[in-house]
Order: C-alpha cells, then sequence, then structure tokens
C-alpha cells in the first residue's frame, strides 16, 4: 500500500474515551475526558493518562494524587462528548447529568454509576512531556458492573457497546469479539477452552499474560 506523510499529529487509534472523576481539596467531584490513556504494567497493575495543567482536573489530580477512570458506552456518548468539550470551572457537569455516584473503595474519588468498568487510581509519578503532562499510575482497586459478566462468569463487554475515539471521531465497540488471545497459535481442540478462559478475569492464566 502506498503511503503519504503526514506531519504534525498522533495516528495512534482507536483508544478508549474514558472518564476520568477527580475531587478537589474540599471534595468537590469533577469529571473530565481523557483519550490519551494507555495500559503500562500488569503487575503492578500500571496505567498512564496524559493530562494539560489548563484542566481542573489537573489541579485535582496533583492536589490528592488519586482519580477513577471510569469506561463509556455508547449511552454515554453525549456525557462522554460534554465533559471533554465544558471545564468544570463553567459548569457542574455531574449536576448537568444528574450523575449517581458510587463512592471510592480505596482512594477517597468516587465513580460513575453508570459505568461499567471503574478503575480506581494512585498516582506514582508525574513526567512533564510538553502540552501534557504524563500521570503513571496504580490501579489499586478494579470494580465490574455485573452487567458486564454473563452467565458463564465471562467478561462479556461487548453487550454494553464500549466507547472508542479515533482521529475526531468515537465507535462503538458492540460487535462480538473477532478471536480470543492466542488463537492463532492454539491447538484446534483447545481453541474454544482459550477462547472462553481469556474472558474470565479471575483464573490467573500466565499464557494470557502481556
Ligand atoms: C474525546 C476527547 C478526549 C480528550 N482527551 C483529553 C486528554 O487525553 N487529556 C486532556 O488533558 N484533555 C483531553 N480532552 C479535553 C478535556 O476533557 C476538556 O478540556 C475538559 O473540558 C477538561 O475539563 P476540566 O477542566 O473540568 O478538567 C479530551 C476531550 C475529548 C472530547
Amino acid at each position: 500500500m502506498a503511503k503519504e506523510l503526514f506531519k504534525g499529529a498522533v495516528l495512534l487509534g482507536p483508544l478508549p474515551a474514558v472518564l476520568v472523576t477527580t475531587v478537589d481539596g474540599s471534595g468537590k467531584v469533577n469529571v473530565f475526558t481523557v483519550g490519551w490513556t494507555g495500559v503500562a504494567c500488569t503487575r503492578p497493575p500500571m496505567v498512564t493518562i496524559a493530562v494539560r495543567k489548563e484542566r481542573v482536573s489537573y489541579e485535582n489530580i496533583q492536589a490528592t494524587g488519586e482519580f477513577v477512570i471510569n469506561l463509556t458506552t455508547s449511552e454515554m456518548l453525549k456525557m462522554t462528548d460534554f465533559c471533554g468539550c465544558r471545564s468544570g470551572r463553567v459548569v457542574d457537569k455531574i449536576k448537568h447529568f444528574g450523575m449517581e455516584l458510587d463512592p471510592g473503595s480505596e482512594v477517597n474519588v468516587p465513580s460513575l454509576s453508570v459505568s461499567p468498568v471503574a478503575l480506581e487510581c494512585k498516582v506514582r509519578s508525574v513526567t512533564e512531556l510538553g502540552t501534557h503532562d504524563l500521570f503513571l499510575a496504580e490501579i489499586v482497586c478494579n470494580k465490574v458492573d455485573s452487567r458486564v459478566i454473563d452467565k458463564n462468569g465471562k467478561f462479556d463487554l461487548a453487550r454494553v457497546g464500549l466507547l472508542a475515539y479515533c482521529h475526531g471521531e468515537y465507535f462503538s465497540l458492540s460487535r462480538r469479539p473477532l478471536a480470543g488471545f492466542g488463537h492463532s497459535v492454539a491447538k484446534k481442540s483447545t481453541r474454544r477452552a482459550l477462547h472462553v478462559k481469556r474472558f474470565q478475569g479471575k483464573k490467573k492464566n500466565s499464557k494470557n499474560e502481556k
């Protein structure tokens, strides 16, 4: 395929569009949209978010060292876009959408009840990069809604239509997965079992670890 040079943009995608909840020094909750997020380590479980200094959320995270990543779904589309276009300085986004909150378990930051998966995070380091600072954080607690666990105990995110963000547009991951991790190298007889195991969060399977 012939490729043209395309300057000046980070063309990595799709990425999850997540809603990150934070609190300020007085306990007031804010929420903002983050596209620049990623997995950094399996053990300890670590993630990154890249945040501009001018965000209210930046001040909050710097003050408390904590935040919660809330995965988003297609039913949360409007909320996800709005929270990425309006600052907490001008509107109380929690009130605006009447968002229900669940208290944090390992952090003093609540999660969004409407979100199917909440990752409670504690900041381990902050790196100044340029436009954004990179927060490297440890996930100290995972919370998963029973809506995304099927009757076999399988992690089934397709049923909620997770939101992805790619070059300025939102997409819904509502289709069934194409295949499970390792299917290309698995023996025929174990392919099905591997597919099931891949989505079972509980059992430790070192072959599946990245
Ligand atoms: C899809 C999307 C992704 C975004 N990703 C980021 C991001 O990764 N980092 C960031 O600092 N701002 C990002 N933003 C912009 C902030 O969410 C936005 O400026 C927000 O209003 C900041 O809110 P706050 O001032 O209440 O913290 C994104 C916005 C959208 C719509």
